[in-house]
């Protein structure tokens, strides 16, 4: 199986799930990332890792069909199976999403289905909620809306900052991202409805 990396910025998550492949946790070759910001530190880390990056800028294009064609011209070169968000701040179309229909997988730092959005942290922080995490789920064509994989719960202190209560979510990010990657990439993952079986 050969997954893509999409990426806007950090890469922590990159980082997390290439460490994971190198320990053969997921068997699976990361065989791109791509990026839409040519700034991304995602790319330094690709680099690093030896794994081959493209920047694919919207700028560059006239319509999101286009820029998303571009996109799918190097995933189908490089025969890419499984798609995995991890920190891509764009929204992928009902077009892309039919085509790689329960293959594509995203991150967002919020126990779905609250506090869908760009500020999942900070939001969850300023409603006040005492429990708050991420959630590894399937993208559909709705915003961090598809069948739930994995969620972990991270307590919010009453000390927290949103840069506090984001590093201690980035750490269960950093769990749960790989492990979800690494059962679908077993085959273990079986969606019914809303829901996800994680078959034994
Ligand atoms: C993560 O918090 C993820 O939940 C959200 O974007 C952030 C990406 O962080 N979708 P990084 O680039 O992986 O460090």
């Amino acid at each position: 199986m050969r997954i893509a990396v999409f990426c806007s910025g950090k890469g922590s998550n990159l980082q997390a799930i290439i460490e994971a492949v190198k320990r053969g946790e997921i068997k699976a070759e990361l065989s791109l990332v791509v990026s839409d910001n040519k700034d991304a530190y995602a790319l330094v880390r690709a680099r690093e890792a030896g794994i081959e990056s493209v920047v694919v800028e919207p700028k560059n294009f006239s319509t999101r069909e286009d820029f998303e064609k571009k996109i799918i011209e190097h995933l189908e070169k490089k025969k890419i199976d499984l798609v995995c968000l991890a920190g891509f701040m764009r929204m992928l179309s009902p077009n892309f999403v039919r085509r790689y229909r329960n293959r594509i997988l995203n991150i967002h730092p919020a126990l779905l289905p609250s506090f869908k959005g760009t500020q999942g942290v900070k939001d969850a922080l300023d409603y006040g909620v005492k429990i708050t995490g991420p959630t590894v789920h399937f993208v559909d064509e709705k915003m961090d809306h598809g069948p739930i994989i994995l969620q972990s719960a991270v307590e919010v202190k009453d000390e927290d900052t949103e840069e506090t209560l984001a590093e201690r979510i980035h750490r269960e990010e950093h769990k749960i991202y790989p492990l979800a990657i690494k059962l679908f990439v077993e085959g273990k993952l079986k969606i019914v409805g809303r829901r996800v079986m994680i078959l034994e």
